[in-house]
């Protein structure tokens, strides 16, 4: 076992001690941003709900760090684009459907098959940064995967272990749509877009501030599983528009395959992971 695998072990057994002792409520509250200058770290402030001591402050720099990923200090420097991993998983990686962050933990060490080997979710948080962020890998056992690990192992205390048969993904991953059944229109794509998305993401993708940029220079590579139309149709279907996601699977196809014909950074091995 190496010293993260124990890192992280030490820190589910303490917080199952301590969950199944004081806070037995569900993962599904939501914490509140600290006001600037309150804590070193700006940690979000603790809730009834969240572990005391280390462990507490650990998590709270997981949520912290994956709510401000690309402007934080600590991960700035490992982010190339604009966004956060609340961008896509969101609700700060609660949000049930939209590649929740609930249960992950439990489903892994996994096996991969794009990498045919076991990954841990240590890995699989690299994994993110490399393609969705397209950045670059935070050190293992470094205090940024680390506090990622245990915010994600704490949102999961609740999940027995179980192997995913299927692939490398938890338990609350995001039900994918039946590709076979819809053949995606990029022109109805284009009107969906200028009539649903653009007020926030702007005509030309880019983002502003009430959207991220969703294609272009600042936005996810093409190694990103949104990258691909199905998984971004799956992943529109349930979380776009915002508090409103009621697009048809037809629309959520050509919408996604409108996104996805534009242009995006590259996933090259040799330089976003040089290793
Ligand atoms: C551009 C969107 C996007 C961004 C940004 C992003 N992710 Fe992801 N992530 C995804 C998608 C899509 C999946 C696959 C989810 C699925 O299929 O259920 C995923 C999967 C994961 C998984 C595995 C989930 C599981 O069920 O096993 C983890 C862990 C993860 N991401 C962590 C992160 C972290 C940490 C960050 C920030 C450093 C991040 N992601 C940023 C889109 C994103
Ligand atoms: C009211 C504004 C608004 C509208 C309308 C909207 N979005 Fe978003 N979108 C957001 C916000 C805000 C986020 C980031 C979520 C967060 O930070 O909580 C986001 C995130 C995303 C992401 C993942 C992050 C990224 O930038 O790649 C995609 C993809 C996306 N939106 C696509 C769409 C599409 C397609 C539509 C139209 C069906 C749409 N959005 C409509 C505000 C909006």
């Amino acid at each position: 076992m190496n010293r993260f695998s124990a890192t992280i072990l030490c820190l589910l057994t303490l917080a199952i001690t301590i969950g199944s002792s004081v806070w037995s409520q569900d993962a599904g509250s939501k914490a509140t941003v600290v006001p600037e200058g309150t804590a070193d770290e700006g940690l979000i402030e603790p809730t009834a709900d969240d572990p005391q001591g280390p462990l507490g402050e650990t998590v709270r720099l997981g949520e912290t760090l994956v709510t401000e990923t690309s402007s934080h200090p600590m991960t700035q420097p490992l982010v190339g684009n604009a966004l956060n991993c609340t961008s896509c998983h969101l609700d700060a990686g609660r949000h049930p459907k939209a590649a929740s962050f609930v249960g992950v933990a439990a489903a892994y060490p996994a096996y991969s098959p794009r990498e045919s080997a076991v990954i841990t979710l240590e890995e699989r948080i690299a994994h993110c940064f490399l393609r969705s962020q397209n950045g670059s890998r935070p050190a293992p056992g470094g205090k940024v995967s680390v506090a990622i690990a245990a915010y994600i192992t704490w949102l999961s205390r609740h999940t027995p272990i179980d192997m995913n048969p299927i692939a490398p993904l938890g338990p609350n991953r995001l039900e994918l749509l039946d590709a076979d059944a819809i053949k995606p229109d990029v022109a109805r794509g284009e009107a969906l877009y200028g009539d649903r998305c653009a007020d926030c993401h702007l005509a030309d993708g880019s983002g502003s501030g009430e959207g991220p940029p969703l294609w272009g220079e600042q936005s996810f590579n093409d190694g990103a599983g949104l990258s691909k139309v199905l998984k971004m149709a799956s992943w529109l279907k349930v979380a776009m528009p915002p508090d409103d996601a009621d697009l048809t699977e037809q629309q959520a196809f050509d919408i996604a395959a409108f996104v996805n014909s534009h242009p995006r950074p590259e996933f090259r091995p040799e330089r976003n992971d040089p290793q």
